[in-house]
Formats: C-alpha cells, structure tokens, sequence
C-alpha cells in the first residue's frame, strides 16, 4: 500500500493515533478523575454517542493510508469498553499498521490479556504509581491495592505481550515511591517511565509546585543506580531512555513540563465522543463522528483529517505559562486517554 504523507504548519507528519474507545473508569485517580467530581451522579457517554467498532475500523483505515503506523487504545480504562479483542482484530488486520497497544490501570488484565494478544495486541503500558497498597488505594481513589495491578502485569508477561509501566509522580504525594518502584522495576526487568504531572483537563488541581522534574528524579536515582542513555527507539518517542547500566532494563521519563517534546509530535488523538484532537490540551475537537454518520464517502473523510492535520499548529507544551494554562479551556483526560 502507498501511503499518502500529510504534514502539518510545522512540518510535523501524521504517525500515530491514539484512540478512547470509552470514558468510564473503575479507578478515580485524583490526577485524572477525582472521585469528588466523578461521582455517581457523574454522566458518561451514552453508548450512541460513543463510536462503533465499525466505525473505529473505518477511521483507523483511513488514518492508516494517511500515513499513520501505530495505533494505541486508551480509555478512561479500555478494558471497560465490551470485547476489545473484536476491535483489536479488526485494527491489526489493516495493512500498514506497525504497532497497536493499549494503556490500561492492568486490573483487567488476567481475565483478557491472552486474548487480547491473541488478537494481535503487541503491547501494554500499565499504570503504576505506588508499591504501598495504602497509598495506591488513595491514589486511585477506589481503595485498590497494588496487588490486582501486579496481577495484571504477570497476566501481561505470561500472555507474551511487551509491558511498560507508568508512574505519575506528584509532590508530596508519591515521590517517596520513586526509589522502591525503580528497584521493583529493575528486579522484574519492567521499563518504567517516570511521568511529570500534567496540567490536562480542568478538575485535577494542577500546580507547577506539584510537579517533580525529571531532572530531580534523576538525580535521586542516580544515588542509588548507575545509567548510560539509550538512542530514541522511533522518531518523536515521547519518552527519553536511560539503561541501568550492565543490564538490558530501561527506564524513562516524560516531561511534557519541565522538557516539552511538542517539535516532534507526530499524534493525533480521537476522543471517545468521535472528534479529532490535534493537542492533548485542545479544549474543542473536530467533529468526525457526525460527519461520518452523514453519509459521507471515506475519500470526503480522508480529505477533512487531512485539512485538520495541515492546519495544525498546537506546540501547548513549548508554549505553557501561568497564562496560557489559565486562559484555556481544555478537554478531560478521560475522553481523551492521555
Ligand atoms: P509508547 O508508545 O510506549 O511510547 O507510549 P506513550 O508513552 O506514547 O503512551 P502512554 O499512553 O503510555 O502515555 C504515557 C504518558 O505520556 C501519559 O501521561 C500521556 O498523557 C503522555 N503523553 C503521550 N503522548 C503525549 C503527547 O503528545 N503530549 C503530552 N504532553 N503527553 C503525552
Ligand atoms: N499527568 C500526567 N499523566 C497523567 N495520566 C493521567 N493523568 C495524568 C496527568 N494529569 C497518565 C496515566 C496513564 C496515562 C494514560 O496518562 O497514569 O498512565
Ligand atoms: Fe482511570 Fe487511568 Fe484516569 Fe486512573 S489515570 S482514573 S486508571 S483513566
Ligand atoms: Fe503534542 Fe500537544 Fe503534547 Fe505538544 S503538548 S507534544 S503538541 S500533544
């Protein structure tokens, strides 16, 4: 298949989509879904709103011979959303897709992951933020121990799929689990990425004071480990490599804050709700879901994710102030997936 190369206002191609394929989540960290504003009143998208596996398929068709490689599912949690395993089927068949992952909390996992790999599933990225079950449980906001989490993670592992884990560190809440997660991660041979904190959404009480760099974590790890850097594995990774030094275990941090890495951001995203976001921190979409709906042809489609990305011109990180930050309006992470 000859893939078409679309290039946005920075000249920025089109790489990867990451697909929500649901809002809910059996978690409410307070970083992404606190439990005071998700609570039982919340509502989530009706399932009509949402988008069919079809026309997920049809989409990611398209974003493909756009010159799309890799596709991740997120959520809110993925695995909420019934029978992924249909869609990851239908997605892993397209031809000229490289990668498809998922990022997921993992407590789901040892009742799909074997089939989810069966599907074709290539990867996961499992959510991680403490080894201390009581610190967790406050974190996730549903009183969860770390324990369904490792489970996930040997589900995982048995099943054959590739892991990494993701850890949000905030002050003062879980930067004292810096340290006991690299030893667990390095023992177990688990890439870990150490994420900064982010100000996505609205509801998650962002402050740069909460913030811990990756210029900080690293040097608490460097008092107790020794490191050499790693080259990129693709154009415009998101995180940035070290390897222990003398094993083949990595470790990485994403620092959308205090290192932006927007000059190479090759991702476009499509919400739950059926719009395409060309910014993590977008506060509107493009309407697709409708237009699709409409009647239209994939060549009409093809053409408007292709005005949309030419237009782009989003670099939310490089450009981030106290100004900028307080001046939008930006999109939840739970229908955007991160
Ligand atoms: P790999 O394909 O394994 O490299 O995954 P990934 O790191 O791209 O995906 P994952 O869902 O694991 O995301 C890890 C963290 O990176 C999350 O906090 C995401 O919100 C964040 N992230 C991913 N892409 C971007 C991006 O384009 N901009 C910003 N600011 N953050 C991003
Ligand atoms: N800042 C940084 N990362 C976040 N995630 C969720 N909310 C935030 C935030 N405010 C992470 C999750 C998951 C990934 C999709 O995004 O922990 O690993
Ligand atoms: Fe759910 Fe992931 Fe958000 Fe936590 S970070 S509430 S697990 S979607
Ligand atoms: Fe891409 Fe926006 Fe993240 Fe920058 S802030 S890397 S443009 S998603």
């Amino acid at each position: 298949m000859t893939k078409q190369q679309v290039r946005d206002q920075l000249n920025r191609p089109l790489r990867d989509i990451r697909i929500s394929v649901i809002d809910r989540c059996n978690f409410r960290c307070q970083y992404c879904m606190p439990a005071e504003l998700f609570g039982p009143d919340f509502t989530f998208l009706p399932r009509s709103e949402l988008l069919s596996y079809e026309e997920i398929h049809r989409l990611a068709s398209i974003f493909i011979s756009l010159g799309v490689e890799k596709i991740r599912l997120t959520g809110g949690e993925p695995l909420m959303r019934k029978d992924l395993h249909i869609l990851i089927n239908m997605l892993s068949k397209i031809e000229g897709l490289k990668d498809i992952a998922l990022t997921t909390n993992g407590v789901m996992l040892p009742k799909h992951a074997e089939q989810l790999k069966a599907a074709g599933l290539k990867r996961v990225n499992i959510s991680l933020d403490s080894l201390n079950d009581e610190l967790f449980g406050e974190i996730n906001g549903r009183n969860v121990g770390v324990g369904p989490v490792l489970k996930g993670i040997e589900a995982a592992k048995k099943a054959g799929l590739g892991i990494k884990i993701n850890m949000v560190v905030k002050k003062g809440l879980n930067d004292t689990e810096v340290i006991p997660m690299a030893k667990f991660c390095k023992e177990n041979d688990l890439e870990l990425r150490y994420i900064e904190f982010m100000d996505v959404g609205s509801t998650n009480g962002w402050k740069m004071d909460d913030v811990v760099t990756k210029k900080q974590i690293y040097e608490m790890l460097k008092e107790h480990f020794e490191f050499e850097p790693v080259e990129a594995a693709y154009y415009g990774e998101v995180a940035k490599r070290y390897r222990y030094k003398g094993t083949n275990t990595d470790v990485g941090f994403i620092t959308s804050v205090s290192e932006s890495f927007c000059s190479t951001c090759t991702r476009a995203r499509l919400s739950a709700n059926g719009q395409i976001f060309t910014c993590l921190f977008n506060g509107n979409g493009h309407d697709i879901k409708e237009f699709m709906r409409s009647g239209v042809s994939d060549k009409e489609i093809e053409q408007r994710i292709k005005d949309i990305w030419n237009h782009r011109q989003d670099r939310y990180s490089d450009e981030r102030t106290e100004e900028t930050r307080k001046a939008r309006k930006k999109i939840e992470m739970s229908y955007i997936g991160g």
